[in-house]
């Protein structure tokens, strides 16, 4: 396998060229999900700055269960609804939250959190999780940030999958 290096860019649009390019790299050639996803959250946490948290919670039996992450030990099982990444799984839609203290019922996990972004899972019309990122500066993400990892999750979608394991 080829060692993953942190480049920098002189724009978020070609950083996450690069980002988007490599993870095809790392999942494409595997077939365990649980790999899959255990290497694409360290891997995240290897290229992007200024985060404290990164990680999968998957959907099972209606709530997420914390899967594969990179930080602090989290919550391990949040209702459908609840906090971001709840929010994020029952409206199906990215949750960019420039500031966690302003997000009514945000779950604080870790302390050091002050902005998040939740991206949902969804394959074949289906939800399967959320990835969510935590960042220890307020306004970390933007919409470039947004654009960039959403395309990430394409392409965790069309090489992870996650409903094997749930
Ligand atoms: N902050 C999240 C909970 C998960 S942790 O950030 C790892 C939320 O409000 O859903």
């Amino acid at each position: 396998m080829n060692e993953i290096k942190k480049v920098d860019f002189d724009t978020k649009d070609k950083f996450y060229n690069y980002l988007n390019i490599k993870l095809m790299g790392l999942v494409s050639s595997e077939e365990d999900v649980l790999a899959n996803l255990s290497n694409a959250s360290a891997f995240f946490n290897l290229l992007l700055d200024n985060i404290n948290w990164v990680g999968f919670y998957l959907y099972k039996n209606d709530e997420l269960v914390l899967g594969p992450f990179q930080g602090k030990p989290a919550c391990t099982h949040i209702e459908m609804g609840k906090g971001v990444c709840g929010t994020t799984a029952k409206s199906l839609e990215t949750q960019l939250v420039p500031d966690v203290h302003e997000f009514p019922g945000h779950i604080a996990c870790d302390s050091a959190s002050q902005s998040e972004i939740v991206i949902p899972l969804v394959q074949n019309g289906k939800l399967v999780g959320v990835l969510d990122i935590d960042s220890p500066i307020k306004n970390r993400f933007d919409e470039e940030d947004q654009i960039g990892l959403e395309k990430a999750v394409e392409t965790l979608n069309k090489y992870v999958n996650i409903s094997q394991i749930l």
